[in-house]
């Protein structure tokens, strides 16, 4: 039998009592990133049997505490890369070439003639200096790395990081950066790392204040990776150019100012919003539901450890 907890109400997201209570009858969750799945709520679900979560991102699941009671959590990896790194690059070229600024210029009605410097932006192709622009990407997964493969068509330089060091063989044109000096090089820093307590406030003052007075800097992975009030004093003090956000510190609020500033572009998280990429998020957040129901290994558990634990066992009731 499916239970839909709270699913009507497309304001303001599911009301924590009646998450809780859904939570005590079901036996798998299928949660968004907008539902906390915290101890309360896991502690909650005696006959749970898996959470199968819709985002690739599961910071919003207490991962320690299911592990430990033997609750597998699932996520959708994969399906939604080349959809998120398709809006890094939107958001990259909206932001340095203004367009929404501009198109908000026109359609108000005030484009009256055409001028040299009506709009000036700046380039992420060598452009008419003929000097390549280097690209700063923090997290180099699935979605950094493509992120970077769409880099060669504007004959960038890119400098990658993550708190591991990813394997680069085969990219050729991506160097391996310490945080402080792709900071400091980079024309463009895009952000693609996980929300762990170690990413969190990756960007703040200091960060900021390392890069570049004509940086970009494009948030598409989580809103807690930016420390947003230094963020938008950098935006309004000018220490860098630009910034376009999809994701925001306490989603969907933003930090007083950051609506203001004309040098910001801003999305409400639609980073994997296609209709495609969300068709495939669904079906495999119902394939990894189905399989926490069947007590079967789901096929994206971020915590497979948990299947040969005990918890596990028992809460399934096997020996
Ligand atoms: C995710 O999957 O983590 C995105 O933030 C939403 O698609």
């Amino acid at each position: 039998m499916a239970v839909s907890i709270g699913q009507q109400d497309t304001e303001r997201g599911v009301e924590r009592a009646t998450l809780l209570a859904g939570i005590r009858e079901c036996e798998v969750l299928l949660s968004l990133l907008t539902e906390r799945i915290d101890a309360e709520a896991l502690r909650a679900g005696p006959h749970l049997r898996g959470v199968a979560n819709m985002a690739v991102g599961y910071n919003n699941v207490d991962l320690a505490t299911a592990t430990a009671l033997g609750i597998p959590v699932s996520n959708t990896p994969g399906v939604l890369t080349d959809t998120t790194a398709d809006l890094t690059w939107a958001l990259l070229l909206a932001v340095s070439r203004r367009i929404p600024e501009a198109e908000h210029y026109l359609r108000a009605g005030r484009y009256a003639i055409w001028g040299p410097d009506l709009f000036l932006g700046a380039d992420l192709s060598p452009g008419g200096s003929g000097v390549r622009k280097t690209l700063g990407i923090i997290g180099y997964g699935r979605i950094g790395r493509a992120v970077a493969r769409r880099a060669r068509g504007f004959d960038m330089r890119v400098l990658a990081c993550s708190l591991e060091r990813a394997d680069l063989a085969g990219e050729d044109d991506v160097a391996w950066a310490e945080l402080d000096t792709l900071l400091a090089e980079s024309d463009f820093v895009t952000l693609h790392a996980p929300l762990t307590p170690a990413t969190r406030h990756i960007i703040d003052e200091r960060a900021l204040r390392l890069m570049k007075p004509g940086a970009f800097l494009v948030n598409v992975a989580r809103g807690e990776l930016v420390h947003e009030p230094a963020l938008v004093r950098a935006l309004q003090e000018h220490w860098i150019a630009g910034a376009a956000l999809d994701v925001y510190e306490h989603e969907p609020a933003l930090a007083p100012g950051l609506a203001e500033c004309p040098n910001a572009v801003l999305v409400p998280h639609i980073g994997s919003a296609s209709t495609d990429t969300r068709d495939h998020m669904a079906v495999l957040a119902a394939r990894n539901a189905l399989a926490h129901l069947r007590g079967q290994p789901a096929p994206a558990a971020v915590n497979p450890e948990v299947y040969d634990g005990e918890p596990y066992r028992s809460r399934l009731g096997v020996a």
